[in-house]
């Protein structure tokens, strides 16, 4: 049985590249991120294609807009067979409750099981600097990830994005059954590339996220197949 907590992001700007990565690796890998690259170059195609193949998807468009027009499409995502879906937690609690109350209402009145629905507390590439840059030097990131990750639980959303490096704070805080999803994964000795707030994978695991999103250590890799084999049994070991 396949190990569900390792999603492998298909950012690729075409069909074929992502189907030649899912083909390769193969019955050890079934769940996969589906982010703006392939989803705008390819869309629902590529959804529906890995739905046919038995695998689950996180369609990881990160959605913010006005309440009304987050639910709206967050409704058309999940009639793709979406298993996650999610928006930014800084659209505010009124978007993030109407988002989760119209998504389970649509699943309901259509007799299909409601995606996940989580929430981006803020990105695992911002560093310190962005931070500040932003105007948020008052504030502290590690607080306000947790804030973020507090609000979406109160608004009714299944867990969050965020960072391996506070992981542990969020499930301490929010509980066993808030799903904690965390990119930002690099395994020993690999390039940290634009990430920035980043981790091993079984530290991750150790911190208490639920699944991990691994991107260029794997589609970058020489042997692909063989650094997933390597994430899997580094998390199946903790
Ligand atoms: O290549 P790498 O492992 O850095 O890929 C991480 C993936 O996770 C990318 O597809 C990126 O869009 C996504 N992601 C992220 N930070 C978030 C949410 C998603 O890096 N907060």
């Amino acid at each position: 049985m396949a190990d569900e907590r390792l999603i492998v992001a298909l950012d690729f700007n075409n069909f074929e590249d992502a189907k030649n990565l899912v083909d390769t690796l193969g019955d050890d890998v079934i769940f996969y991120k589906v982010g703006m690259e392939l989803f705008y170059s390819v869309g629902e195609r590529i959804v529906e294609w890995l739905k046919s193949q038995n695998k689950k998807v996180f369609l990881d468009l990160k959605l913010n807009d006005i309440p009304n027009t987050v639910a709206g499409g967050l409704c058309s995502l999940m009639h793709l067979g979406a298993d996650i879906l999610n928006v930014h937690a800084s659209g505010g609690f009124t978007m993030m409750k109407t988002a989760a109350d119209r998504l389970h209402e649509e699943a309901e009145k259509s007799g299909i099981v409601c995606p996940k629905l989580i929430a981006i507390t803020v990105l695992t590439s911002i560093d310190r600097d962005d931070w500040n840059g932003m105007g948020y030097d008052k504030i502290d990131m590690t607080q306000q990830v947790l804030h973020f990750a507090k609000l979406a639980q109160f608004a009714g959303l299944d867990g969050v994005v965020s960072s391996p490096q506070e992981s542990k704070i969020i499930r301490d805080q929010c509980g066993e059954n808030f799903l904690i999803v965390t990119p930002g994964i690099r395994p020993a000795g690999s390039d940290i590339d634009d990430q920035s707030r980043v981790s091993l994978p079984s530290y991750a695991i150790r911190d208490g996220a639920n699944y991990l999103v691994v991107g260029r250590p794997i589609r970058a890799a020489e042997n692909p197949k063989q650094a997933a084999l390597d994430i899997l049994k580094e998390i199946g070991e903790v």
